[in-house]
């Protein structure tokens, strides 16, 4: 049976190109990373550098770990970091910035991912107060997974970075879909990294890498990140057989490869929006949005019956979560919006 998997991008499976690099792999081109030995992976990490127009920037295994190697390189256990409630930072990676960095968190609300910046001064801590602990980083997300892969424009970030300055915060960037902001604006990515000290972006979800992320900053910040990489586990060794994948994933060609997503998501929604049911779709503005279906429909019942007519996605309470990636055709759109309208006639 056909399935489509609009659950995420990080399903997506790497490109005939990139196997062709794989295969043009010899002994000559890998090395012991951990001793900054592997070709592969020093070009990908130069490549990445460049375009993201920062000084170095490291290999990770994933962005998950990207994240935390940032967040211990620019703090001290017994800060406090403002990142946005509904980030990836703060509620999908396992807590590991309290757990393993010592960090206080501060969410602050945003609209679509970009905070009011008056709310956010309210949120800074008194540095002359002895009972508060300090505000030390700023943390954005961008695009913005949980709201529907939302951008925040780099005149916004712009914004944001001079509020860190006036405050004396580092500002980091989780940039996972950090390509999906700029093909939808049609900016260089550079436009959105100048604003930041930091950054990682995933070379797996949409750039369809079978593995890994990349954080770039300043020599000192990589240097640092570098150590915490080791201490999590994740000096790797011959690891051009993951990075070489990365090497195709930057080349402009794939990168606008992610039009297509954009374009499927939106002749997804369209579709949806047809269908004339109850139900209200978020107007996509890359690769990600989400569906409101009434509170009358059991949820667990409406995956249940997706599933079995070929449609995998993700639910949280009444709203479903679609993305479109490398791997999704204009057919496999086309297939969807007619099972989910033959679905939801069944429950409406
Ligand atoms: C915004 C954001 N940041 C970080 C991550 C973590 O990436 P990984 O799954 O590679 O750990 C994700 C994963 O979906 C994400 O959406």
């Amino acid at each position: 049976m056909k399935i489509v998997d609009l659950r995420s991008d990080t399903v997506t499976k790497p490109s005939p190109e990139m196997w062709e690099v794989v295969k043009s792999l010899d002994n000559t081109k890998i090395g012991d990373d951990v001793e900054r030995e592997d070709p592969t992976v020093n070009e990908l990490e130069d490549k990445a550098a460049k375009i993201v127009g920062k000084e170095a920037a490291l290999f990770v295994t994933s962005g998950t770990q990207g994240n935390l190697v940032s967040l211990l390189s620019q703090t001290t256990p017994g800060d406090e970091i403002m990142v946005e409630e509904l980030s990836h930072i703060y509620g999908h990676e396992v807590g590991s910035a309290a757990r393993i960095g010592g960090l206080m968190i501060c969410t602050y609300s945003s609209n679509k991912a970009m905070p009011n910046l008056d709310e956010l001064q309210e949120l800074i801590r008194d540095k002359e107060d002895i009972h508060e602990p300090p505000t030390t980083l700023l943390c954005a997300e961008d695009t913005h997974n949980f709201h529907g892969g939302t951008i925040i424009k780099p005149e916004d970030l712009y914004k944001m970075k001079e509020f860190a300055g006036k405050n004396d915060l580092k500002f980091y960037l989780d940039g996972a879909r950090l390509f999906n902001a700029s093909v939808a604006l049609n900016r260089p990515a550079s436009d959105f990294t100048q604003h930041v000290d930091s950054v990682m972006f995933c070379l797996s979800k949409g750039l369809s890498c079978p593995v890994g992320s990349i954080v770039a900053g300043s020599y000192d910040f990589i240097e640092k990140a570098r150590k915490y990489r080791k201490m999590l586990g994740g000096g790797m060794r011959q690891a051009g057989v993951i990075a070489c994948f990365g090497l195709i994933a930057l080349e402009p060609k794939w990168i606008k490869r992610l039009e297509e997503d954009h374009k499927n998501a939106k002749f997804l929604a369209e579709g949806l929006k047809n269908l004339e049911f109850s139900i209200k779709v978020q107007q996509p503005e890359t690769n990600i949005f989400w569906v409101d279906f009434p509170l009358k429909i059991p949820m667990d019942k409406l995956m249940v019956e997706l599933y079995k007519n070929g449609i995998k996605t993700f639910n949280f309470n009444h709203r479903i979560r679609f993305v479109t990636h490398y791997g999704i055709n204009e057919d496999d759109i086309k297939f969807t919006i007619a099972t989910i309208g033959k679905v939801l006639v069944k429950f409406l």
